[in-house]
């Protein structure tokens, strides 16, 4: 079976700045949880929106779904069918109320209004957020946002899940429960993350970005999935097992 999605040679720069990406190779595959580590900036985010289209690299190739991605109309469908949810939520979501905001992907996909609503309510409470469904989106907590931005993709009922620091900002019961949440899903997802235990407790593979490159962390290793290829620092030994 080809990869679900796969880059090959990446290079890309914004604009009067020097290659982020330098040659950045990755293939996510059916079942994959692929965890993707790499210090601050070094274009981990820039990779995902390349992915799906949002920035085209200068040199490098995008196939998507059994098929090569060229053009911006070639993305369309990729970005149907790839639910990503943004390093920053306040770029995500922009309804006036949570269940707006979930229900506005199947709606945009042609879903009635009664379908929507009935996959709003479906969503919101398989992520436990049924309470907050009226609520006015921007005036959410941190980790409200965060849930809301997932409810709001795994809505559009995604072939493939682009994940940018998922656990950022949740407590530790809802880091709980994202994880099992996560774990149950069917879908190959890619799932950028600097949290240790989080890529130990779902990942089934780890690649590391530096210096604009793409290299394995050993699958093998659960330590490497934790670390990102690092030493153990400190925090490492906090889960008892460092
Ligand atoms: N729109 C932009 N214009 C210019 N430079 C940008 C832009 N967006 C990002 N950058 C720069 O490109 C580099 C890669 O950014 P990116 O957001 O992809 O990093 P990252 O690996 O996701 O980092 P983090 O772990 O902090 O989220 C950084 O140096 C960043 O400052
Ligand atoms: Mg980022």
């Amino acid at each position: 079976m080809p990869p679900v999605i796969e880059a090959k040679g990446i290079v890309f720069a914004y604009p009067g700045r020097p290659p982020v990406l330098d040659g950045a190779d990755l293939a996510l595959r059916a079942g994959e949880r692929l965890c993707l580590v790499g210090p601050n900036g070094a274009g981990k985010s820039t990779l995902l929106q390349i992915l799906v289209g949002l920035l085209m690299p200068t040199a490098g190739r995008v196939a998507a779904f059994g098929r090569e991605r060229r053009v911006e109309a070639d993305f369309h469908e990729v970005r149907r069918r790839a639910g990503y949810v943004f390093q920053d939520p306040d770029d995500q979501l922009f309804c006036p109320t949570v269940a707006e905001d979930v229900a506005f992907g199947p709606l945009n996909l042609g879903r009635s209004r009664r379908e929507a609503a009935e996959i709003v309510a479906a969503t919101l409470d398989r992520l436990r957020l049924a309470h907050l469904a009226d609520r006015v989106t921007h005036k959410l907590s941190g980790g409200e946002k965060r849930l809301v931005t997932l409810a709001a993709v795994l809505a559009m009922e995604p072939d493939v899940l682009l994940l940018d620091e998922p656990t950022n900002a949740l407590d530790e019961e809802t880091w709980d429960r994202l994880v099992e949440i996560l774990k149950g899903l069917p879908q190959a997802m890619i799932v950028v993350s600097h949290d240790p235990h989080f890529r130990r407790a779902i990942g089934t593979r780890g690649l590391r970005l530096a210096g604009g490159r793409l290299t394995d962390l050993d699958e093998r290793s659960r330590t490497d999935l934790r670390t990102g290829g690092h030493r153990a620092d400190p925090v490492e030994t906090m889960d008892g097992e460092g």
